[in-house]
Formats: C-alpha cells, structure tokens, sequence
C-alpha cells in the first residue's frame, strides 16, 4: 500500500507458488513482507480442515524455526455433500476439474464455497487460525485460465470464474483469511512495540 511502512516479515511455507503470490501480493498491501519458505508439508489424513491446518503449521514451524504461515483450502460442493473439502488436493490431483464437471454432469444445483484456513505457528504463541470461506457455484464448463479450482468457480456476486474475474485478490477466500491474519498479526506487533 503506498506509504504505508512495511511493519514485518514473516515466511509461507508452501510448495504451491500461485498461493504464495497471491498471498504475497495481499498481504504486501496490508503492510506485511511474505517469504517464500518453498517445501512440501506433511499432512495428515483427516475430514477436518482445521486439524489439517494446525498440524501443518507445527511441522512448519519445525523446519522454519521462525514466525510462519500455512494455508490449507478446500472447495466444498453442497450437492456432493462437502465433496471434495479436505481432499481437495487429492481429488483435483487425481479427477481434476473434468471430473468435477462429470460429478456435478446432471446437477443444476451447483452451489458450493471456498474455505481458507490460515495457520500462523511461532514460538510464543503457538497455533493461530483465521478461516474464510467464499460462497460461489460451479460453472456449467472449464474456462481458460487460472491455476487449481480457479476455473470452475464463480464467487458469488461475479458472472466469470476466478480465472477470469478482474480481481481476484478483491474477494478470493484466500484475501478474506488473510486479511483476518493480518489484523490480528498487526495489532500483536503494536502491542509488543514494533
Ligand atoms: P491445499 O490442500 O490447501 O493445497 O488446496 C486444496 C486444493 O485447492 C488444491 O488442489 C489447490 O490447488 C486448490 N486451491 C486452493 N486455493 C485455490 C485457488 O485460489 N484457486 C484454485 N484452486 C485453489
């Protein structure tokens, strides 16, 4: 953000370098320095994203040794029952979006929502999380562009998927996660004078 003084640096431990740029880019307006910590986490098996999260930032902070982040998404689709949710990853992996299409083939109600879940692990405070999530659908066919889940998912409110919506970064579930992050992570920095 123009003028604003970059107030502290902290890492994102991913291996996903669209989540780090766009996570970059966002916090950088909020007055916060990301580092990219590049590395593939352990994650445990488990339907609960939160669980998933919190275990990540710990094995995280075991590697960085310094404040850290990580974020763990899921795109959870009301008439797949949540489907895919915390095997996300896996699923896009595995069936990709065409799959998702051939899932979702005879559906018309294609509600779904975008979690995020932010994890921050340091050594005095532990575990943080800040989830969001952002309503949305899923489109009628794959558009170009984007990475990951962006070409399937309008957000509420927009006719074009993330892979083509203006800007993303304006009401993307990982801008609303981050932004919660970023107010708490601020204000603990003026409380602690720096
Ligand atoms: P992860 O387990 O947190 O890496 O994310 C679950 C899945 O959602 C992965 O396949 C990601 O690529 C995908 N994903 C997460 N955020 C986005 C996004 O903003 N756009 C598109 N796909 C995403």
């Amino acid at each position: 953000m123009a003028g604003t003084q970059q107030l502290s640096e902290l890492s994102f431990a991913t291996s996903n370098e669209n989540k780090f740029q766009e996570a970059e880019r966002i916090l950088s307006n909020l007055g916060i320095k990301l580092n990219f910590f590049k590395t593939t986490l352990e994650e445990m098996q488990s339907n609960n994203l939160s669980d998933i999260a919190e275990q990540k930032a710990i094995n995280a902070y075991k590697l960085v040794q310094k404040s850290v982040i990580i974020e763990d998404d899921g795109l959870f689709i009301d008439s797949l029952n949540g489907f895919p949710g915390p095997y996300s990853s896996y699923v896009y992996d595995t069936i990709g979006n065409n799959g998702i299409m051939n899932l979702l083939a005879d559906s018309k109600i294609r509600d779904a929502k975008f979690v995020s879940i932010i994890a921050y692990c340091d050594g005095d405070y532990g575990v943080k999380l800040f989830e969001s999530s952002i309503p949305g659908k899923i489109s009628s066919s794959i558009e170009k562009g984007g990475w990951g889940y962006d070409p399937i998912f309008i957000p509420d409110g927009e006719s074009k998927t993330y892979a083509n919506v203006y800007d993303k970064d304006k009401f993307s579930h990982r801008a609303a996660s981050l932004t919660k992050f970023s107010n708490w992570f601020l204000g603990k920095q003026k409380d602690n004078g720096q």
